[in-house]
């Protein structure tokens, strides 16, 4: 598929008296693009601002068409962003109001979105986590319900932030291969490199710019050798 499409037009973003990103252009196109690098890289920031959380100071961000801040309230079918931490994300105090939210959040009434929200667990054979309390729920169990609830909407792009961060074996591996059965874009952020070792395209982002893009074996190589250097340097120094 070829329809996706986020543009991110000379794009400043400045949080707090930090400027983010100045003037930055990209195209994202692909069906999987991977995200890497450092802690403070700008790459849960890059995905706050396509997915609508945070706006540009300058330049525009479009997804699919829409503008992210002129045409807000198309946004939920376009893109849909899984944080890293699911306390952030989860609002809801059942599972089952949680998914219907994603529905609502889409135009649907509010019973119409609870009745789906149901029958999409159903389908999944996890009738019993509706009524669970999330709060009740291990964090890998959080997460999912974060996966769901941007299934049951299914926009166009999902973004997800660090999804294996704290993740065990299987359960990465799980997610891996749920990820690799939709047909929607998906943009994700990770210091697990063989997850996007594999992409078609992978991004360095380095202090807010883009330090290398290209296949992912290519960009993750690259960083992997850069963080090589400077771990050696490191102890070059404090030898
Ligand atoms: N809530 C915030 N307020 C001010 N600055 C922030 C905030 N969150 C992140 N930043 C700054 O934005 C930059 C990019 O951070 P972030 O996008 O979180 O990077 P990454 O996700 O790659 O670790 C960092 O320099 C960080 O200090
Ligand atoms: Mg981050």
């Amino acid at each position: 598929m070829s329809s996706h499409s986020i543009h991110l037009e000379a794009v400043t973003l400045v949080r707090g008296n930090q400027h983010v990103f100045e003037g930055l252009t990209l195209s994202l196109r692909e069906t999987r693009i991977g995200l890497v690098g450092d802690n403070g890289a700008g790459k849960s920031s890059l995905f706050r601002l396509i997915s609508g959380l945070e706006q540009p100071q300058q330049g525009r961000v479009l997804v699919h068409g829409c503008d992210t801040q002129a045409d807000r309230k198309q946004l939920p079918k376009h893109v849909g962003l899984m944080f890293q931490n699911p306390d952030d994300q989860i609002i809801f105090p059942t599972v089952a109001e949680e998914l219907a939210f994603s529905l609502t959040a889409r135009g649907e009434t509010r019973q119409a979105a609870r009745q789906q929200a149901r029958e999409f667990l159903a389908q999944r054979g996890l009738d019993a986590w509706a009524g669970r309390a999330v709060g009740e729920l291990s964090q890998g169990q959080r997460q999912q319900v974060c996966l769901l609830a941007l299934q049951i909407s299914r926009p166009a792009t999902l973004l997800l932030d660090e999804p294996f961060a704290s993740l065990d074996l299987l359960s990465q591996a799980r997610l891996a291969a749920q990820l690799d059965a939709t047909d929607q874009q998906i943009v994700v952020s990770t210091h697990l490199l063989e997850h996007v070792y594999d992409f078609e395209r992978v991004l360095w982002l380095e202090q807010g710019k883009v330090r290398a893009d290209g296949p992912g074996r290519e960009v993750c190589e690259a960083y992997a050798e850069n963080v090589r250097e400077r771990a050696a340097a490191e102890r070059g120094r404090h030898a």
